[in-house]
């Protein structure tokens, strides 16, 4: 299960991204507006998502008591100080930082899986950090830990080279061109992910929407701190070790393709 993280897995048969040369220019000219976007005072507080309130059920409701010691709230030291290796025993471990885990079931059978590593999972959605926390805790797995918050905010705080992977995976499409500026992927969030990846470590991002994938390979292609580890172009062959999320199963149901992007921090 770790081996994503030690061995450059080779790419055999992965999904073609769909990008005509057309669809490319185009696609070029949107980022380069979020580029310009970025620099303007008025787009600063730009947010990735949307706060959705919906009801916690009974056992929620008590997960987020009975698993408190999950949840790093702000008064924990590895939030306080913004090196959130330290909110584990041992904080020398590779730490993996998953942002907007859903309701976190492919994260805590990944941190279950590998129990020689941290985790962290990022998400503002209520009923989603309690439902994590619930399996968490029932899985007794202590190598994982959840915020609640704006991942943008918690990384600027975290240490630059600090994280080993951090991974994002069927991040909100934002379809809207109005709204691509909310894209997670976009120049300026991709280079706050390349200051706080180690050296070697990867940006793993999974997407069901063809535009978005497009739009992810031509953003982290143009990365030259970053090395795409399925070869220049691809798109990597669905690994086995990333368990099937629930945004991923809703859209396979709707005959979406998947497709992964592992992206390496080389300089
Ligand atoms: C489309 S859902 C996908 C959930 C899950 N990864 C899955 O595949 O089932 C995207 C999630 O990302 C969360 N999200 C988006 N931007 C975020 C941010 N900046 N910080 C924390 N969570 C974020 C949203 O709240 C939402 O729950």
């Amino acid at each position: 299960m770790s081996e994503q993280h030690t061995s450059p897995l080779a790419p055999q048969s992965a999904p073609p991204v769909s990008n005509t040369p057309q669809n490319a220019l185009e696609i070029r000219d949107q980022i380069a507006a979020i580029k310009n976007l970025d620099e303007l005072t008025e787009h600063r507080e730009i947010v990735t998502f949307m706060r959705r309130s919906s009801p916690l059920n009974t056992s929620q409701r008590s997960a987020l008591e009975d698993y408190q010691h999950l949840i790093l709230d702000q008064h924990a030291e590895a939030l306080q100080s913004g090196d959130l290796r330290l909110a584990f025993a041992q904080p020398e471990r590779p730490l993996t930082v998953e942002i907007g885990f859903g309701m976190g079931r492919s994260l805590v059978q990944m941190a279950k899986a590998n129990p020689e590593r941290n985790y962290i999972g990022i998400e503002v959605h209520v009923p989603g950090i309690a439902q994590c926390v619930y399996e968490a805790g029932l899985a007794e797995i202590d190598n994982l830990r959840v915020i609640d918050g704006d991942a943008i905010k918690i990384l600027t705080a975290m240490p630059d080279n600090s994280i080993n992977c951090i991974q994002l995976y069927f991040p909100d499409p934002w379809q809207k061109k109005r709204h691509y500026k909310r894209r997670f992927v976009v120049p300026k969030r991709i280079a706050l992910v390349e200051e706080k990846l180690e050296i070697g470590g990867t940006f793993h991002s999974a997407t069901d929407w063809e535009h978005y994938a497009a739009w992810m390979l031509e953003v982290l292609s143009s990365r030259e701190r970053l090395k795409n580890r399925a070869g220049e172009g691809n798109a990597f062959p669905r690994p086995d070790w990333r368990p099937m999320t629930k945004f991923e199963r809703r859209g396979l149901e709707e005959g979406h393709v998947i497709n992964d992007f592992i992206f390496e921090k080389i300089s």
